[in-house]
């Protein structure tokens, strides 16, 4: 599987990640409904078959729960070479609303939390999650470098930053990666975040390739009208009418596309992200092992750039609501 180095520092990404919001299930603000925990396994454990070798967590998904199943997974892969990465800074309250925090005790406790649930001396690269409270995030970094300099954390980087505030960061300590969304459906880091990250030679990780799902070709009207309450996607307006039916009716061109390169319309939606080479790796998120069977195919499809050229003509079809 194709690797791409994160930027400036020594880590090499497969093009594919495995993402792990989901498999923290349902029971907070931004659940995905019920997870069964063996198939969450099965699932990252499929995906290091198949050669990718990174996987993004963080505390806040399902209060802990994720980092705890990706802590069981690493144990059972037993391999030396996976690259872990998680995160600091979002704190869910007892009724499962979700804050931010950045003083620096609470990232050091953070961290320590992280490093046992994962089970891991080094976290390979540590991110603050959210730019919240904005007026914080220096301490927060300064408390991000101290980890680094004591050996906790390998590298460190941000995640749903703007430019302004990278800057101000960077006037402190070089930021290794930026996570933004990423998609066909959420492209506008293309306009102004790609240009800085290539100058301040960061990488960048995008999350949500498949739109939440939405873009997977697995997604209907039917299905998304039956999603579980505790599934955050159930308050979405991108998964109610009218947006659903213009997103799926995209879907639907695209997966013509797709067919035709003998591909499903969710590789073509990972791919369509890596064909931008800033673009470190693309994390896809996996909640059982037929998903990963159905995505990480994309990590070695390279578009052409006429293939670009037609998908650019079927996403400019898509209709604004
Ligand atoms: N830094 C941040 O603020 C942030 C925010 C979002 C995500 N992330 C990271 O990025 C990762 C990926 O993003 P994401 O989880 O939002 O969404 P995503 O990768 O865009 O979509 C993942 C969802 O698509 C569905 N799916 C995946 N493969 C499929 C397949 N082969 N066939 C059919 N359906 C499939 C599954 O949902 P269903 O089966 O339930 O439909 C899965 O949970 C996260 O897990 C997380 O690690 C970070």
């Amino acid at each position: 599987m194709q690797r791409r180095r994160l930027g400036n520092t020594e880590l090499e990404f497969t093009t594919i990640g495995l993402g792990t919001w989901a498999i923290g299930g349902g029971d907070w603000k931004y659940g995905w409904g019920p997870q069964d925990p063996s198939e969450a396994i099965d699932g990252l454990l499929a995906g290091l078959d198949f050669g990718i070798n990174w996987i993004d967590t963080a505390p806040v998904y399902g209060d802990g729960a994720s980092e705890k199943l990706v802590g069981k997974a690493l144990r059972q892969a037993a391999r030396e070479d996976v690259l872990v990465a998680t995160k600091c800074s979002r704190k869910m309250l007892p009724d499962g609303s979700v804050t931010g925090i950045l003083d620096a005790e609470s990232v050091k406790a953070e961290c320590e939390q992280s490093l046992k649930r994962l089970g891991v001396e080094v976290i390979d690269l540590y991110q603050m999650h959210w730019p919240e409270p904005d007026s914080q995030i220096e301490e927060g970094w300064a408390a991000m470098i101290d980890l680094k300099q004591e050996g906790k954390v390998r590298e460190i980087g941000v995640s749903n930053f703007n430019v302004p505030q990278m800057e101000r960061l960077e006037a402190m300590h070089p930021i290794s990666s930026l996570q933004p969304p990423y998609n066909m459906l959420q492209r506008e880091v293309e306009d102004t975040l790609f240009s800085y990250c290539s100058a301040q030679k960061m990488g960048i990780i995008g999350y949500s390739p498949l739109a939440k799902g939405l873009l997977s070709g697995a997604m209907t009207c039917a299905r998304a009208a039956a999603l579980d309450p505790s599934d955050h996607r159930s308050r979405d307006p991108k998964f109610a009418t009218p947006e659903l039916e213009a997103n799926l009716q995209l879907v639907d061109r695209l997966q013509l596309f797709a067919k035709n390169h003998s591909h499903s319309v969710a590789e073509l939606a990972i791919a369509w992200t890596l064909r931008k080479l800033e673009v470190t790796s693309a994390i896809v998120g996996v909640r059982n092992r037929a998903q990963i069977e159905g995505t990480h195919a994309a990590a070695d499809w390279q578009l052409t750039q006429e293939e670009i050229a037609q998908i650019e003509q079927i996403l400019s079809t898509l209709d604004q609501v």
